[in-house]
């Protein structure tokens, strides 16, 4: 991923406040991106800040054919608030792979883009999926913790490794790190405890 904005910029909060602030309020709906909002993650990935900003066609194409693979949450008006894209590697389908996340300024530090990443891999885990891979910027801090809490919250080793160099990527770019998570085992966990059978 490119270097992430560690700004704290949206309202701030503990991650205790996930609960509070996002799902029992109803404020955030989830679900999977359609092709009629490629242009609103399209904005939101320049809003965003220190993304590597795709075309437009990029992101419209990825809601039609990577939906299934994919979390948007919307608030009560049915703006984007954030997304999350990614993919099964094809040549590993065990492996959920994420491509970019991305929370609008105003919605930062209320846990959700781990509650997007909750809703992601619970879907993809009962698919088969037993690893999250994704890579992230030596300085993007906010990026970095998302996963180690992530990490965490599962009981699954993460490990770190470059995956693309500087020389590789060009242009000023920092290496891309990439980070591994898992094997999950055990029952998914939702926010709110296991998943029932
Ligand atoms: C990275 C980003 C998606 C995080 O979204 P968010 O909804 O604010 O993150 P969350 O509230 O779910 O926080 C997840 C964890 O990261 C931590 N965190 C979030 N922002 C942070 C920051 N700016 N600095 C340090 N830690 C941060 C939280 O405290 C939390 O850790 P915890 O579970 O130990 O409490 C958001 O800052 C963003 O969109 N940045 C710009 C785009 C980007 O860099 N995307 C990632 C690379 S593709």
């Amino acid at each position: 991923m490119p270097s992430g904005d560690a700004s704290d910029r949206g309202p701030q909060g503990p991650a205790t406040q996930v609960k509070e602030a996002i799902d029992p309020s109803g404020d955030l709906s989830f679900g999977s991106p359609t092709p009629a909002e490629g242009t609103d993650l399209w904005n939101l990935a320049r809003e965003a800040g220190n993304l590597d900003v795709n075309s437009r066609y990029a992101y419209l194409l990825w809601c039609r054919d990577f939906a299934a693979t994919s979390v948007v949450a919307r608030d009560l008006r049915g703006a984007v608030a954030g997304f999350i894209t990614g993919y099964r590697r094809p040549e590993a389908p065990d492996v959920y792979f994420v491509w970019q996340v991305a929370v609008a300024p105003g919605f930062r530090r209320r846990g959700l883009a781990r509650t997007m990443l909750d809703h992601a891999v619970l879907r993809m885990r009962s698919n088969g999926v037993r690893y999250v891979e994704t890579t992230v910027t030596p300085e993007n801090k906010a990026s970095m913790r998302l996963f180690e809490s992530f990490a965490e919250a599962n009981g699954a080793d993460l490990t770190r490794d470059v995956l693309f160099s500087e020389r590789e990527l060009g242009s000023g770019h920092e290496s891309e790190v990439l980070h591994r998570i898992g094997p999950f085992t055990g029952p998914a966990r939702t926010l709110d405890g296991p998943l029932p059978d």
